[in-house]
């Protein structure tokens, strides 16, 4: 798709609230469908009027003006771009007036994000793929004097999107395909040409560092670990290192521990904290943000087998501490219990957030809407919260009272790998804090946000991309968005 800031477009795109009574052109028809209540012009709503004549025409409701938000952008244009697809418009006109004291950059950010939302689908397995007209060429009308505004921002969000579909597509392929080796690849070949150093370390290499938690969760599958840091320095001159830690659970079986079929069917999903990381890197180093990011993923598979770890098991771990595995399906903190005391310790990273697809407890709590989130450090969870604003990818922080710490507490080792039934979300992300070593940390559960089993809103069913958009914007200077 390609923004052009010009007037054009065959098919003309008027944008109307609830309350607009009258638009400049095409003003007969619209007076007529809103007398007759056939476009009423509610949120996301679209009228489309294709004709051959060079008279076209699509009206697209935003709802009431007074709650026109930047996610009702983002909707609204996601339902334009699935019907000009239905219709096979290739090409639009619209002009986008600056709505009320909110933000033009933004506005536009939005627009074309909804636009570019539309055009994802993962078809490759199927045989018979749809018949696809898409979008081709976008000209937007736009203010004058803010050319070199939009332009930018414009793409910056083609940037990201692309970051947010590279996620997807991570996620979405089958674990017989994706496996660490193949996660490893994928992040050299699509970040390097980005300018992303990447590191792969084998088996032996871990074993190196000591990161016995890690090891154990990999020792029942037939695929090597593989340990994957990705490097972007876009200001050497700077100390400050952000570090993105993301759970890459290649597929999680349960382990001993196993999963019930239901549990299981989708947990080739569980690499999508990898996969966020992934693709947040690929829009913080295409977008070539001033920023240090290093990304950080031990990615394993939990399988059975007759070497797999067992429960009662009491393994140690890279910061030296030991822990009893109560329930081998608990793996995701243990895998990244190393990987974030590599980002303090090695890394020496100054802030950390992890992502991980991590309870099952957390979807029981917050549904797919809300990411759940654990912070030690409330100056890093507040840029995290208004990076999520940005985004329009909601988090809720969860309370960490020192009190949660006795449910974890092992008789036999420093810690066990789960806290029982209650506040399962709570100690998963407890557990995690242990291995911080006081970082400024966040956590972030995205088990109820990263897959999701029924499209909502521009979210496609199955992997959703969330939270690389959050990342992005964390990363770059809050001020700065
Ligand atoms: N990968 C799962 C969590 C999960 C559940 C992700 C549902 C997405 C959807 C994780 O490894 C897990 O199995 N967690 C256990 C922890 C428990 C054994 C303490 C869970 O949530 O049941
Ligand atoms: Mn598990
Ligand atoms: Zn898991």
């Amino acid at each position: 798709m390609k923004f052009h800031l010009k007037k054009g477009g065959d098919v003309k795109v008027l944008m109307s609230f609830k309350e607009t009574e009258s638009v400049e052109k095409f003003n007969d028809l619209f007076s007529f469908l809103k007398n007759k209540e056939i476009f009423k012009g509610d949120a996301g709503e679209v009228y489309s009027q294709i004709s051959h004549e060079g008279d076209s025409v699509v009206f697209l409701g935003l709802g009431e003006e007074e709650k026109l938000e930047y996610e009702t952008l983002r909707k609204s244009f996601f339902s334009l771009g699935n019907e000009l697809q239905k219709k096979k418009v290739k090409s639009i006109g619209l002009s986008v007036p600056k709505f009320g004291d909110r933000c033009y950059g933004k506005t536009n950010k939005a627009i074309s994000e909804g636009l570019l939302q539309s055009q994802y689908d993962f078809d490759k397995y199927k045989s018979e793929k749809k018949p696809k007209v898409l979008l081709e060429d976008v000209y937007l009308d736009i203010v004058s004097g803010e050319d070199e505004k939009v332009e930018s921002v414009i793409k910056e969000t083609q940037m990201v999107m692309d970051g947010v579909f590279l996620t997807r597509n991570l996620v979405n392929e089958p674990a017989m395909n994706l496996y660490p080796e193949v996660l490893a690849k994928e992040a050299v070949d699509k970040l390097t040409p980005v300018g992303v150093d990447v590191k792969v370390l084998g088996q032996k290499e871990i074993e190196n560092l000591r990161m016995e938690a890690f090891l154990s969760v990999a020792r029942g599958s037939s695929k090597e670990p593989k340990f994957i840091i990705m490097t972007y320095m876009g200001n050497p001159d700077s100390k400050e290192k952000l570090a993105l830690v993301g759970k890459g659970l290649t597929y999680d079986s349960g382990g001993y521990s196993l999963k019930p079929a239901a549990g299981m069917a989708t947990m080739h999903s569980d690499m999508a904290g990898s996969a966020s990381v992934i693709g947040a890197m690929y829009a913080i180093a295409s977008n070539k943000l001033k920023k240090n990011v290093v990304a950080i993923v031990a990615a394993c598979e939990n399988m059975v087998s007759g070497d797999a770890y067992k429960t009662g098991d009491i393994i140690g771990s890279m910061s030296g501490k030991t822990i009893e595995v109560e329930n081998t399906d608990a793996e995701g903190r243990l895998t990244l219990a190393d990987a974030l005391w590599y980002a303090s310790t090695v890394e020496k990273a100054d802030k950390i957030v992890d992502l991980a697809t991590l309870t099952g407890a957390c979807v029981v709590a917050l549904g797919s809407v809300n990411t759940g989130a654990i912070a030690n450090d409330e100056k890093l969870m507040k840029d995290v919260s208004i990076a999520a604003g940005l985004a329009g990818e909601p988090v809720w922080q969860l309370p960490n009272n020192e009190d949660y710490k006795e449910l974890f507490k092992s008789h036999f080792a420093d810690l066990k790998n789960t806290g029982g039934r209650s506040a399962g979300a709570i100690t998963a992300g407890m557990f995690l804090q242990e291995f911080v070593n006081d970082t400024p940390w966040v956590h972030l559960d995205i088990a109820g946000t990263a897959f999701i089993d029924k499209a909502a809103g521009y979210l496609p069913k199955g992997a959703s991309g969330v939270p690389v958009k959050t990342l992005f914007y964390l990363a770059k200077d809050i001020e700065q968005n």
